[in-house]
C-alpha cells in the first residue's frame, strides 16, 4: 500500500497513542508581514517548510518556530499561538520571539556562519565565534523552555528540525527524560577530519546524543555522524544497529530521505497557461523553451556555476544561440551576511555578462528574477519548462528536484541535477553532472535540451514513481513509527489494545500498535 496522507493520520493516530506531537523548526510555515498598508501572509522559501507542513496539516499539534515576521506578534496571541494554515487551521503555530541580538548570533551566527558552512562542503570557511555560540546556547534553552510548556502535563513526541537545534534533544531530555525526542538533520554531515575543528564538537554531539533517534537523508551521513562520534565522544557504537549508547541510554541514527507532497503539484498548477502566458510576457521569452533553476540564493546551490555553464554551453552549441532562456528563480536569502548579500550582485553580474556576451537584441539567454516567488509561479514555470537544472555543490537532499518531476504530469520535461545532493541517489534518470566541471554542466544542459521527447518520458516516468512512492507521507511515517519504537522503557507490544487507555505510557500505546498497524512496513 502506498503512502498517502490519510494513511500517515492513521499511523499518527495509533503509533502517537494520544501523546502530542511538537515539531521544533526555527523557521516558521507562516509568516506575517506588514505590507502596502495591510498585514500580508507569506510562506518561506526552503524545502524544510514546505515538506513538513502538509506532515503538520496530516497529524495535528504543534510547532515551535521563531517568530520572525514584522507583523507576528499582532497575529497571534500572549504566548505567540495561532491556528494554521490561518484559512483552514489543522494545527498550532507557537511562536518564540528572539531579540535582535539573539537572532545575530545564533541564526545568522552560529546556525548559518559555522553550522552551514561547517556541515557543506562548497570551501566556504567556517567562523567560529564564542559569542555567537554563547547565543547559540541560550536560545537553544529558550527553545527547550517553550517546548516543555507546550508538552507540560502529558506524554509528547518532540520532533527537533535541522542544525539550528543541536542542544535541544540533550535540554529536553535533562529535563523530561519521559519525552520521546528524534531530531531530523536536513543537512549532510560532513567527515570527522572537517568536524573536528569546530572547538565546541564535544558539546554539539552531546546535544544530538540526546535523541532518541537521529535522521539523515542518506546512509553516508549516518556513517559520517558516527565516525565522528567514535572519535570525539565516549560512547558505544554498534554498527549493526546504527545505534549510540552512553551510560543507559541509546541513540539510533537512521536515514529517512525526505521528499515532497506530490498532489500539491495537481493543486498548484490548475490554470498554469495563462500564469505562464504572463511570466512569459513580462520576461520576454517568446515561446522559446525554458530550463529553470528554483533556488534561494545560497552559495551551497551553484547558480553561479548553472549561469557560466549557460555560457559555455553557447559557446560550445552556437546552434542554442536565440532558441532557449536559463529562467533562475533566486529568493534572496539570509542577506544579513555579506556571503549571501554579495551573491544576489555576483549572479547578476555573471548574467548580465553571459547576456552581453551571447545575447541578441531581442533575445537575452539568463534572466535572474531575484525576489521571492509564490508557488502558483513556480509550478507553472515547472510543469511549462523544458528542463530544471539543479546544480549544488552540496545538498543533503534537494526538493526543487522532487517538486519539478511531481509538477510534470505531461510525463515530459528533463532534470539536470547535481551529482552531490541527496536526491541524485534516488533520481538516477536525471541527466547527473559535477557542477564544479562547467563544460560537464554545459554538456548537461545540451544532453537536457535536445533530449528526444520519447527518452524524455521513459526517464520522467521512472522518476514520478520515485517520488510518487517514496513522498513526503512516507518520510514522516516511518520516521514517527520508528520514534515510537525507541523508547528506552518501552514493552514489547505483547497486548494489542483496540484503543490506548488515556493512562498508559504513550510507548506501550505506541509500541502495541507496532504489529497491527504498520509492522510490515519499516
Ligand atoms: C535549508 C535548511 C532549513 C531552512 C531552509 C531555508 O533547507 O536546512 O532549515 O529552513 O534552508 O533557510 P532559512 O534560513 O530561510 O530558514
Amino acid at each position: 500500500m502506498g503512502w498517502s496522507k490519510q494513511r500517515l493520520v492513521e499511523v499518527a493516530r495509533t503509533r502517537l497513542g494520544g501523546a502530542k506531537l511538537i515539531v521544533v523548526a526555527n523557521r516558521e510555515p507562516y509568516i506575517h508581514r506588514r505590507a502596502n498598508g495591510g498585514v500580508e501572509l507569506m510562506r518561506p522559501a526552503g524545502g524544510l517548510t514546505t515538506a513538513l507542513d502538509p506532515v503538520m496539516q496530516a497529524c495535528g499539534g504543534v510547532w515551535v518556530g521563531h517568530g520572525s515576521g514584522d507583523a507576528d506578534r499582532e497575529t497571534a496571541d500572549a504566548r505567540g499561538r495561532l491556528a494554521v494554515p490561518p484559512d483552514d487551521p489543522t494545527y498550532t503555530l507557537r511562536r518564540v520571539w528572539l531579540t535582535p541580538e539573539q537572532e545575530e548570533g545564533y541564526y545568522y551566527g552560529f546556525a548559518n556562519s559555522t553550522l552551514w558552512p561547517l556541515c557543506h562542503q562548497v570551501y566556504r570557511r567556517p567562523t567560529f565565534d564564542p559569542a555567537h555560540w554563547a547565543v547559540y546556547r541560550e536560545v537553544n534553552e529558550l527553545f527547550a523552555a517553550a517546548v516543555l510548556e507546550e508538552a507540560r502535563g502529558g506524554p509528547a513526541v518532540i520532533f527537533v528540525q535541522d542544525y539550528h537545534f543541536a542542544l535541544l534533544p540533550g535540554l529536553l531530555k535533562a529535563a523530561r527524560p519521559d519525552l520521546v525526542v528524534a531530531q531530523f538533520w536536513h543537512v549532510p554531515w560532513p567527515n570527522p577530519e572537517t568536524f573536528r575543528v569546530c572547538p565546541w564538537a564535544g558539546e554539539l554531539l552531546d546535544g544530538m546524543l540526546g535523541n532518541d533517534l537521529l535522521g539523515f537523508h542518506i546512509q553516508y551521513h549516518c556513517n559520517n555522524f558516527l565516525e565522528t562520534v567514535d572519535r570525539t565522544v565516549e560512547s558505544r557504537i554498534c554498527r549493526e544497529r546504527f545505534s549510540v549508547g552512553r551510560g543507559d541510554r541509546q541513540t539510533r541514527v537512521l536515514p529517512f530521505p525526505i521528499s515532497v507532497d506530490p498532489d500539491l503539484a495537481a493543486e498548484y498548477t490548475v490554470g498554469w497557461q495563462d500564469r505562464v502566458g504572463e511570466l512569459r510576457a513580462a520576461h520576454g521569452l517568446g515561446d522559446r523553451p525554458l530550463v529553470v533553476g528554483v533556488d534561494r540564493v545560497d552559495y551551497t546551490k551553484g547558480i553561479p556555476e548553472r549561469v557560466r555553464a549557460v555560457g559555455r554551453l553557447l559557446e560550445r552549441h552556437p546552434e542554442w544561440v536565440g532558441k532557449f532562456h536559463l529562467v533562475q528563480l533566486g529568493a534572496p536569502s539570509r542577506t544579513n551576511l555579506p556571503a549571501y548579500r554579495d551573491l544576489n550582485a555576483e549572479v547578476q553580474t555573471l548574467a548580465d555578462a553571459v547576456n552581453r556576451t551571447h545575447g541578441t537584441a531581442d533575445w537575452q539567454p539568463v534572466v535572474f528574477v531575484n525576489r521571492h516567488c509564490g508557488p502558483e509561479d513556480i509550478y507553472a514555470l515547472y510543469r511549462d519548462a523544458a528542463g530544471c537544472v539543479v546544480s549544488s555543490l552540496h545538498d543533503g537532499m534537494n526538493l526543487v528536484a522532487k517538486e519539478f518531476v511531481t509538477a510534470r504530469d505531461d510525463g515530459q520535461g528533463t532534470l539536470v541535477l547535481s551529482q552531490f545532493t541527496g536526491a541524485a541517489r534516488e533520481l538516477t534518470d536525471a541527466v547527473l553532472v559535477n557542477p564544479f566541471d562547467v563544460d560537464g554542466l554545459a554538456a548537461g544542459l545540451h544532453a537536457a535540451l535536445a533530449m528526444p521527447a520519447d527518452e524524455q518520458r521513459r526517464r520522467m516516468r521512472r522518476m514520478r514513481a520515485q517520488v510518487s512512492d517514496n513522498n513526503i507521507y512516507r518520510w514522516a511515517g516511518m520516521l514517527l513509527s520508528e520514534a515510537s519504537k525507541l523508547v528506552p522503557d518501552a514493552d514489547p507490544p505483547e497486548v494489542v489494545p483496540t484503543a490506548a487507555p488515556a493512562t498508559l505510557p504513550f510507548i506501550r500505546a505506541a509500541a502495541a500498535t507496532t504489529l497491527t498497524t504498520a509492522g510490515g512496513l519499516l
